[in-house]
């Protein structure tokens, strides 16, 4: 048993999520909505990762959303801020330990087109890896060539499309291209993006998707579109617009998450 894991254990000693959230830049809202919550800062948890970015709080909840047992990795480490693409490593195996078999990631992202504006909601369809990084380095044996086709759930994502509409959310899909950041991209890059087949553009959850598809967990991801991508409007690009546009469209997008979490439990095993 891993040290974080015997940690929750002992702080949590009931609990048995089957799904594990992990939010991004301005998600955090959705901890508001949880019950019966443990919240365990990732310093307490040997492997997690410590905090880093403004808007990612780095804690681990364990409590019920909507009535649904979930664990919930608020804040996530970048590639970004070391070079290692590897940051949430351990703190994956240990949900899966934990008894996790889906991941719900979720990213605040740049939008390609003008028909996705901010404020909208894509679901991941696939992604494109351009950083080119693999959090897998360094591990053997057969089970690190992981398959990528359907990394995103075709099943999860129907279930996700339905909760969408019966509950009125508009909710968009496409390709998530990862850059490696933290400086945005020029407009140059962002018309090859479009090239090559992207429909939004962030600096996370491609690294975690690939962790999760080598545990075996199924994945489904969301994107906060916050912003038009460089030189696809004339808005000056920060961090702290990313989050205030994130903050202001924080409850549908948790709105979403309940009711897609809803949906998933409600169809277990689809
Ligand atoms: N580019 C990269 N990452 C992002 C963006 C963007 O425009 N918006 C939010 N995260």
């Amino acid at each position: 048993m891993s040290t974080a894991l015997s940690r929750i254990r002992e702080q949590a000693p009931h609990v048995r999520p089957r799904i594990a959230l992990l939010l991004g830049s301005g998600w955090g809202a959705l901890t508001r909505r949880l019950s019966e919550a443990v919240r365990l800062p990732y310093v307490d948890l040997p492997g997690f990762p410590g905090a880093g970015v403004a808007g990612h709080a780095g804690e681990l909840w364990l409590g019920r959303l909507a009535g649904v047992e979930v664990a919930v990795l608020s804040g996530r480490r970048h590639a970004y801020e070391d070079g290692q693409a590897d940051g949430m490593k351990v703190a994956l195996c240990t949900l899966r330990d934990l008894g996790c078999e889906i991941l719900l990631q979720t990213n605040a992202a740049g939008s390609l087109h003008a028909a996705l504006p901010p404020g909208s909601l894509m679901l991941l369809s696939d992604h494109l890896n351009l950083v080119q990084r693999t959090p897998l380095t360094g591990e053997s044996g057969s089970a690190r060539f992981v398959d990528m086709v359907d990394a995103y759930d075709p099943a999860l994502r129907a279930l996700a499309r339905r909760a969408a509409a019966d509950a009125g959310l508009p909710l968009h899909e496409g390709v998530y291209a990862w850059v490696l950041g933290p400086q945005f991209e020029t407009p140059a890059e962002i018309r090859m993006l479009r090239t090559l087949g992207a429909d939004a553009v962030g600096m996370s959850t491609v690294p975690e998707t690939i962790l999760a598809r080598w545990l075996g967990l199924r994945v489904l991801a969301c994107s906060l579109i916050t912003n038009l991508a460089a030189g696809l409007s004339d808005t000056h690009l920060s961090h702290a617009h990313t989050l205030a546009q994130a903050e202001a469209a924080s409850e549908m997008a948790s709105a979403l998450l309940v009711a897609v979490v809803q949906a998933v439990a409600t169809a277990r095993g689809a």
